[in-house]
Parts: C-alpha cells; sequence; structure tokens
C-alpha cells in the first residue's frame, strides 16, 4: 500500500482578496486599473499555463532549461541541508529539478490560496517521502513570522521562480525583497527568476501572441467580474491591449474600450470613452545589473547570475550575509 503523503499545514489566516471591493475602487480612478493577482480564478489560471507554452512566450521554457542545466551548481552554492522555502505553491517542475539537486531535509510552500497549497504539498510530500513538507498560508508580500519546523537546518534557502516578481511596481519589489531578506535571516539566501530586458519585438510578441491566448487571459477578467459581481460588461466591447514602455522598462497590459459605453458593477456605473483602457497589468524586465541594484538596496549580496545563451532570462542567487564585527 503506498505511504500517506502527510504534510503540516499553518495556517496565517492572511486578509482574504476582496474583489467586490477592488474592483469598485479601480475602475472609479481616472485611470482606470484592476489588479492582476484577480486573473486567476479556474479559467484565468488554465490560460495562464496555456501562455507558458506558447511559442512566443518564452520565459517559462527558458527558466526551466536553465535550471536543468544550473540546478547542480545551484544546490552546490546553497551547500546542504537548507530549509527551501518557494513562494507561492510550487508543484511546477522548476520546483522538482531543484528538489532533487538539493536534496533539502525540509520544503515550506507559502502561498495565499488554501486549495493550491493543499495541492501542492500533497504531490510533493507524495513524490519525495524522506523530505518534510509543510504548506504556510499567508501573503508573502508582507512581513511574516515563519512557524517554526522540527529539523536542524544549515540555512534558510527561498525559490521564487517565474519571474513573478516582475508584476509588481519597481518600489513593491523593492520592498518585497525587504520583507525576503528578513525572511532568509542571517546566513540565508534566495533564488530568484528575472525576465530580462531585450529588443522590443520579441518582448511585444511574448504578450500578444498569434493565438489570442494572452488576449484571453486578459479579456477573462470582465468574465469573471460579470459572472462573480453579477457585471454586465460587453466582452466583445473591449481589446486586449499590451506594449513594451521602453522608459518605465516594463510591459503593460490593458483593456481597451472599443466605442464609448458604459458597465453596471453591483449597482454602481461606470463610463468608458472610445479607446479608454483599464490598466491589468504590469511585466517589468530588468537587466542583470538594475536587478543586482535593487537585490543590494534590499540588503542582499548578489552572489551569482545565471543567464541562457540568449540572454533572454536570469536567475540569481543572492544571500543573506552574517555581518561579522570587527575587532579593535
Ligand atoms: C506571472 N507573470 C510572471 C506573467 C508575466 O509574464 O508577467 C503573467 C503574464 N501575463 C501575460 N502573460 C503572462
Amino acid at each position: 500500500m503506498p505511504a500517506r503523503a502527510e504534510f503540516l499545514f499553518h495556517d496565517l489566516h492572511p486578509d482574504t482578496e476582496n474583489l467586490l471591493d477592488d474592483v469598485l475602487s479601480g475602475l472609479a480612478q481616472p485611470r482606470k486599473s484592476l489588479a492582476p493577482k484577480y486573473f486567476y480564478d479556474a479559467v484565468g489560471s488554465a490560460l495562464f499555463e496555456a501562455i507558458c507554452t506558447l511559442p512566443e512566450y518564452y520565459p517559462t521554457r527558458t527558466e526551466l532549461a536553465m535550471m536543468q542545466a544550473s540546478a547542480g551548481e545551484m544546490a552546490r552554492l546553497l551547500g546542504p541541508r537548507c530549509l527551501l522555502i518557494e513562494y507561492g505553491a510550487g508543484s511546477g517542475r522548476k520546483t522538482r529539478v531543484l528538489i532533487e539537486a538539493l536534496m533539502p531535509p525540509a520544503y515550506m510552500a507559502i502561498d495565499i490560496s488554501r486549495t493550491a497549497l493543499r495541492q501542492c504539498a500533497t504531490a510533493l510530500a507524495a513524490a519525495y517521502p524522506l523530505m518534510r513538507v509543510a504548506a504556510v498560508c499567508a501573503d508573502y508580500t508582507r512581513p511574516l513570522q515563519l512557524p517554526a519546523i522540527d529539523i536542524s537546518a544549515s540555512r534558510r534557502a527561498i525559490y521564487f521562480p517565474g519571474s513573478t516578481i516582475g508584476n509588481f511596481t519597481r518600489p513593491e519589489a523593492l520592498a518585497f525583497l525587504r520583507h525576503a531578506h528578513a525572511i532568509a535571516g542571517p546566513g540565508g539566501a534566495m533564488l530568484v527568476g528575472v525576465d530580462l530586458k531585450k529588443d522590443f519585438a520579441r518582448l511585444h510578441a511574448a504578450y500578444n501572441d498569434a493565438q489570442g491566448v494572452t488576449a484571453a487571459f486578459n479579456l477573462n477578467l470582465l468574465t469573471r467580474i460579470n459572472r462573480e459581481l453579477g457585471g454586465n460588461f460587453d466582452i466583445g466591447a473591449f481589446e486586449h491591449h499590451a506594449f513594451y514602455d521602453a522608459d518605465e522598462g516594463r510591459i503593460e497590459m490593458h483593456l481597451r474600450s472599443k466605442r464609448q459605453q458604459q458597465a453596471i458593477v453591483a449597482g454602481h456605473t461606470f463610463h468608458f470613452r472610445a479607446g479608454e483602457t483599464i490598466h491589468t497589468e504590469n511585466s517589468c524586465k530588468y537587466s542583470v545589473e538594475e536587478f543586482q541594484q535593487v537585490a543590494r538596496d534590499a540588503g542582499f549580496t548578489a552572489e551569482r547570475c545565471w543567464t541562457d545563451a540568449e540572454h533572454l532570462f536570469s536567475i540569481h542567487l543572492l544571500t543573506n550575509v552574517v555581518q561579522t564585527t570587527k575587532m579593535p
């Protein structure tokens, strides 16, 4: 009989998302916006999985290939007996590649979604029965106290793949890295995947794929509002609009109104001019040096950086170096 997959579940009761309040306040702004975290309902999550396999969307396969090529070196640099902490419920292939190279005695996933956490923890506990698995339901973008875990680890190593850090604005990314630096603690480390600046055509294509999957992902936000909040958006009267802003160094995604119109959500009426947009996502791109500077500003030492041969994507090893005071 197969062993039962066991894991520890710690619920830190994060503030739950409030779609209604966030939609009403985002659409009431002079420049309308909706938070990208709301993309990921069941349909949005499936569409994102599909995006990751598109020929134009290079980040996922590039980062995976980099992990396959360099996980051994990453594991050597991190050293034995790390407590591996993943930000996000990582049941993905990249996580498994890292686990197999690092063979950590314990793995902890932190995510705001209880369902995603349970799925991830169940799968990883079954796949790696010798590894202690813990799931922490919490918002990792805020300061948090990790629950104690009963193993003697040499250091904490945070794993944050996928260039999700790009979906924070630059000030948010700095604040996030400062929290991560505190969580890693003295002697701790962080491995973070970061999409790189590159020629505009390549970036543009990655967010404007020929099959229209990214457009469907973006427009699904309005479908979700209609379904969950009883909205009456005419989905066909909006279009996907994604472009690279070179000054900001980011892809911006918007939903653009094709005509003058209005939409009602929970009794509130919102007016749209023809061509007016709802800003739905930023995806910031960094040069290696830019990202290393943000990491240093957050208190980390930029220890090592891997890039692929085409210089599309980067993975950074950051460390929280223990300061030794010099004896007089
Ligand atoms: C999740 N995140 C890193 C993706 C990105 O590339 O910014 C989300 C995405 N949006 C459109 N395509 C993919």
